[in-house]
């Protein structure tokens, strides 16, 4: 177990385009997958990319709610729902499913300390492969696309704070918590 530095906003590797993947099976590639599990596990955070440790590959780990079994996972989605097994994406492609967008807080681990209230695509279908490499193909919508378009930003050199449009809110983490938190919610980072 290894757990890794986490780069913050403003070291240049958060701002390079990540490269390829060329074999997602390869010894390497599973033992930086781990470190990546337990970096994020140790920083209680809901997703991670490669380059905020470092690593300039096209890479992310996350974790969103389980969505029912039945119905419209868009109607039914449960933020306080048990957490999915970390899902592993190689190389993911984004594509955006219409033009319905919305905004929600986003925090991140290379952003510590601040909260940005962020549009993003509200349907999205996202594939990829795993660290044996089967195909991944998967729609989503809400926050768990939301989660899937923030760590795929890291593999293209962009964080949050570059896709706000009112940099009003952009706030610390200790006023979001104030005024704007639910009791309830999840104080993670992305
Ligand atoms: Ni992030």
């Amino acid at each position: 177990m290894a757990i890794r530095k986490i780069a913050s906003m403003g070291h240049p590797i958060l701002r390079q385009k990540a490269a390829l993947v060329k074999d997602p099976t390869a010894p390497e590639i599973h033992a930086l997958l781990k470190d990546m599990l337990d970096t994020m596990t140790d920083a209680f955070g809901t997703g991670l990319a490669a380059p905020q440790i470092y690593e300039n590959k096209r890479m992310v780990i996350f974790q969103v709610p389980q969505e029912p079994h039945n119905g419209d996972p868009e109607r039914h989605q449960d933020k306080d729902a048990p957490l999915t097994a970390p899902i592993i994406l190689i190389n993911p492609e984004i594509e955006i499913l219409g033009d319905d967008m919305e905004d929600d807080w986003e925090g991140c681990l290379s952003v510590p300390g601040l909260r940005g209230f962020v549009p993003r695509y509200s349907h999205i279908r996202y594939s990829g492969v795993d660290h044996e490499g089967r195909l991944i193909e998967r729609e989503a919508h809400g926050f768990h696309a939301r989660v899937v378009q923030h760590e795929c930003d890291h593999l293209d050199g962009v964080l949050y704070p570059q896709r706000m449009v009112d940099l009003t809110k952009l706030i610390f983490d200790s006023e979001w918590r104030h005024w704007v938190a639910e009791p309830n919610d999840e104080n993670s980072d992305d």
